[in-house]
């Protein structure tokens, strides 16, 4: 029997398990349409029954952003695994363990220090190492550009016995500034071209460069030709937040994660209504700050998941959240009596999640069927 809301301590963070599945669902559709497999990024999650539903049920490929989570996967019996943040020497011995355990672990890299470091630290060992040379399809963080002459400097300086280069990797993180579908398409497909152009360089070179992999939530569900590209890679899609809502890719009522909190005291002279998810439970981040619409810390939400329209968590402390109306208003307050449980929607379901060891596994009924298990750390 699933457990009732009302017997939860707050606050905790929920997993709606329907919305998370019509999510999943969602992505596999049209990747399916596209003919491009999926290599879900568990960042988001950092689950195991989660990375098992976004891989359909029994492990598969995943993307990774901390060689922690490669360890958990890993022991969890996922063996194909894309480790997604530039690889520094100092991991290098870890990586090493990850290989000798049998997983096929990729990293990836930009420059031609990390490339001799790799190639370095692999000479003369056992297992061999599958690089991706990680590309700047959008200004947005790391990467080569695909037509720099630094591409090719990189994949010289990968050649070694035990270094595989298998290709090449990009991250439209741009996409998440993009306003309106033709914005969100023309990314994608900047994304593809890019990505493939560095593909199409390597091979002229020489280099087999089998893998084209790209990703972000919004370019995957925007993306209307993946041709030349061989995976997507997508991971906060799983939960969608508020951030991603306002870019236009999904609705807060497709939003599967929220903080359960309870209201613990009222300022009304000023429109207050206090509860107990402050910072410590919602985390700080302010993703929708500089969007059209800014969602404060949360949008705010009835027990049973109905968005209150306006109420937004509009300041918070360690463990206060302050709920007002967006408006500032203090006469448009939320008349809830102390004791009332609400749901908050997150900003970014990454930084929420990590603040937290467990999901609280929603099922059809709304009661909590199950929990699973959180981790984070390196
Ligand atoms: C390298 C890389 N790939 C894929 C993703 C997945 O993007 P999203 O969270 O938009 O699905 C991320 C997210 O930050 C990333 O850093």
């Amino acid at each position: 029997m699933p457990t009732a809301l009302n017997a939860l301590e707050t606050p905790a963070l929920l997993l709606d398990e329907p919305r998370m599945m019509a999510n999943i669902a969602r992505l596999s559709a049209r990747l399916r349409a596209l003919g491009v497999p999926l290599r879900p990024h568990v960042k988001t999650a950092k689950c195991i029954e989660v990375a098992l539903a976004m891989t359909g049920g029994a492990p598969g490929p995943i993307t990774v952003s901390t060689l922690r989570e490669a360890e958990r996967f890993a022991q969890a019996g996922f063996r194909d695994i894309t480790y997604a943040v530039g690889i520094s020497a100092n991991k290098l011995p870890h990586v090493a363990e990850l290989l000798a355990r049998g997983v096929r672990l990729t990293v990836i890299l930009d420059s031609v220090e990390a490339a001799v470091a790799v190639a370095g630290f692999m000479r003369g060992r056992r297992e061999g190492l599958d690089v991706l040379i990680e590309i700047d399809t959008d200004g947005h963080r790391a990467g080569v550009q695909p037509e720099s002459p630094d591409l090719l400097a990189v994949a010289h300086a990968l050649q070694a016995p035990q270094v595989a280069l298998m290709g090449v990797l990009t991250h439209a993180g741009e996409s998440y500034q993009c306003k309106g579908d033709e914005a969100l398409r023309a990314m994608a497909e900047q994304e593809r071209a890019g990505a493939v152009l560095a593909a199409q360089r390597l091979r002229a070179a020489g280099h087999p460069a089998p893998v084209v992999s790209v990703g972000s939530t919004p370019t995957a569900l925007s993306a209307v030709d993946l041709s030349g590209v061989t995976e997507v890679r997508a991971g906060v899609f799983v939960f969608f937040d508020l951030v991603m809502a306002g870019v236009g890719v999904c609705t807060p009522e497709q939003i599967a994660v929220s903080v359960l909190t309870t209201v613990i005291g009222h300022q009304d002279h000023r429109g207050w209504t206090l509860c107990d998810a402050g910072w410590m439970a919602l985390s700080r981040d302010r993703g929708t700050a500089a969007q059209a619409v800014d969602q404060g810390y949360g949008l705010v939400c009835d027990a049973a998941g109905q968005v209150l329209p306006d109420f937004i968590v509009s300041a918070v402390s360690q463990e206060h959240g302050t709920i007002t109306h967006r408006s500032g208003d203090p006469t448009r307050r939320l008349n809830l009596p102390v004791g009332t449980m609400l749901r908050i929607l997150p900003n970014h379901a990454c930084a929420t999640g990590a603040q937290h060891d467990r999901y609280r596994v929603l099922d059809e009924s709304g009661g909590v069927a199950r929990e699973w298990e959180r981790f984070g750390g390196w």
